[in-house]
């Protein structure tokens, strides 16, 4: 099962293969998480940067692409987590 590993809490989660990265939400319940807001790729509230296993949370797509670049986030190692599906291990930090 993939693991998520959430720094610098340096917590690791396990979730279902192909889990959304909201799910983390759920599982740190209380905990310091990603802040989510809208959940639909459209506020920029859950900007992260992938520290390890970037081909493990599936492709970003080109509107997702050009929303980071617009908050400043160029570059592949940037994701908005809610658009994040899991697929193996990865390590994270929240950046905005
Ligand atoms: S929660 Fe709004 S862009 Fe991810």
């Amino acid at each position: 099962m993939p693991t998520v590993k959430l720094m610098p809490q340096s917590v690791e989660v396990v979730l279902p293969d192909g889990s959304p990265l909201t799910e983390l939400e759920f599982e740190l319940y209380g905990q310091e998480s990603i802040p989510f807001g809208c959940k639909a790729g459209v506020c920029g509230a859950c900007v992260i940067e992938i520290l390890n296993g970037i081909d493990y949370l599936g492709n970003k797509s080109r509107e997702e692409k050009d929303f980071l670049e617009t908050l400043g986030y160029p570059g592949d190692s940037f994701r908005l987590a809610c658009q994040c599906h899991v697929g193996g291990a990865v390590t994270i930090q929240v950046v905005s």
